[in-house]
């Protein structure tokens, strides 16, 4: 037998206070609900949290992805690396901007992308990398943007579970050529949805301005409030990606107190990891080899399926009838029956990412988590594969 909690642990809960009701609330009465003053400020304030020239705030990470790809000027004809082990948001974003997808293999111990795999997959074609920072550990930046640097190739980083994580003493989104990030509910900080690119080029920046508002320089608001002349011209067939003020009034507060998520964050992910020494069966992701801060975006566990008697898919259901939320981050992309049609991937392609993609799963991580929760995953997850070893 194993312990049943009396309440559901989530897999991941937002932590909203009262200064984001409050700013909401005060948003809705302003009579300014869609991209105005609260976006530009929260702009203003990410930029400066990252010390970085521009910040552009769009609808999703997702939206974050193809800006960035339409302000590169990465399009049709163009190859773009990524790793099998992401979100599909990377690389449908890549098809999107009209580009081919490159996918690599990912690392054993950290699901990071391989740096091998990354120089493998180079070809004439290749006009960018998008490093994805897994679980919230930064990729082997150096090696990366050598290889950029070498061929001339841009490095856009998907730092969806990387905000406040550093490399080598560097935050993540001061590194590479633009740094993408997500504001969904799962990640570090939320504004509901939403995203955000970094980068220090302005032209490029401005073509992301351009993309995220059908092309048109100005914002309804600067026309309508701002000052600025209610005409506008069209310079490009953009999209409407633009992020809400209603949004931003949550980001504003929420990147104030980011640092303080993280370091609640880390010390539950320390105590899972001294929990789970102990058990025989699973084991958590490494760190990687190299000077770095973890944002703990997620905690994921490795399952040891060879010495159990059940699979993954059957542990989850377990952890569900126990009251424990979990998650799969992620099905290899390569097995994807969209990316198998499109680009001819196959099973056998990325060993690594599809061993991790059967065997990994992600245990409730976020700050408003006790050390009594942790304490209850380790006991329910260890009780669970000692039923069910097998020697
Ligand atoms: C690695 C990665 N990239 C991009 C995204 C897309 O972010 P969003 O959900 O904000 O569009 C996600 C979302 O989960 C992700 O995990």
């Amino acid at each position: 037998m194993y312990p049943i909690r009396k309440d559901f642990l989530p897999l991941s809960r937002p932590t909203i206070g009262e200064e984001e009701i409050r700013e909401v609330v005060e948003t809705l009465r302003s009579g300014w609900i869609t991209t105005g003053p609260k976006v530009a400020a929260f702009e203003e304030r990410f930029r400066r949290y990252l010390d970085m020239p521009h910040a552009v705030a769009v609808s999703s990470g997702t939206a974050a992805l193809h800006v960035a790809l339409l302000g590169a000027g990465v399009g049709p004809g163009d190859e773009v690396i990524t790793s099998s082990m992401t979100f599909a948001a990377t690389a449908n974003a890549i098809v999107l901007a009209g580009a081919r997808p490159v996918l690599v293999d990912c690392e054993r111990i950290t699901l990071n992308i391989d740096v091998a795999g990354v120089n493998r997959a180079l070809t004439k074609k290749t006009k960018a990398i998008m490093p994805v920072h897994f679980a919230g550990q930064p990729c082997a930046m150096d090696e990366i943007m050598e290889i950029a640097r070498r061929r001339h190739l841009l490095v856009i980083e998907d730092a969806a579970h990387a905000l406040g994580a550093e490399y080598k003493g560097r935050k993540i989104g001061a590194v590479g050529d633009a740094t993408i990030y997500s504001f969904h509910p799962i990640k570090s900080i939320t504004t509901g949805e939403g995203g955000m690119v970094v980068l220090r080029d302005g032209d490029w920046a401005d073509r992301m301005r351009l993309a995220r508002f059908h092309g048109i320089r100005t914002s309804a608001w600067e026309r309508q409030a701002g000052g600025k002349s209610p005409l506008y011209a069209v310079e490009l067939p953009g999209l409407k990606y633009t992020m809400m003020d209603i949004q931003a009034a949550i980001g504003i507060h929420q990147v104030a107190k980011l640092d303080d998520f993280i370091a609640r964050r880390s010390m539950l992910a320390q105590r899972y990891r001294k929990k789970f020494k102990s058990i025989d069966g699973v084991k958590l992701l490494g760190d990687v080899p190299y000077a770095h801060k973890h944002a703990w975006h997620l905690l994921v566990a490795e399952l040891d399926s060879d010495r159990l008697d059940i699979g993954r898919d059957e542990l989850l259901e377990l952890l569900r009838a126990s009251n424990i939320g979990a998650g799969v981050h992620f099905p290899a992309l390569h097995m994807q029956p969209y990316y198998q049609k499109a680009f001819g991937y196959r099973p056998g392609d990325f060993p690594r990412a599809e061993r991790a993609a059967e065997r990994i799963f992600s245990l409730p991580l976020f700050p408003a988590m006790t050390e009594t929760d942790v304490d209850d995953v380790a006991a329910t997850v260890g009780a669970l594969v000692t039923e069910h070893r097998r020697f």
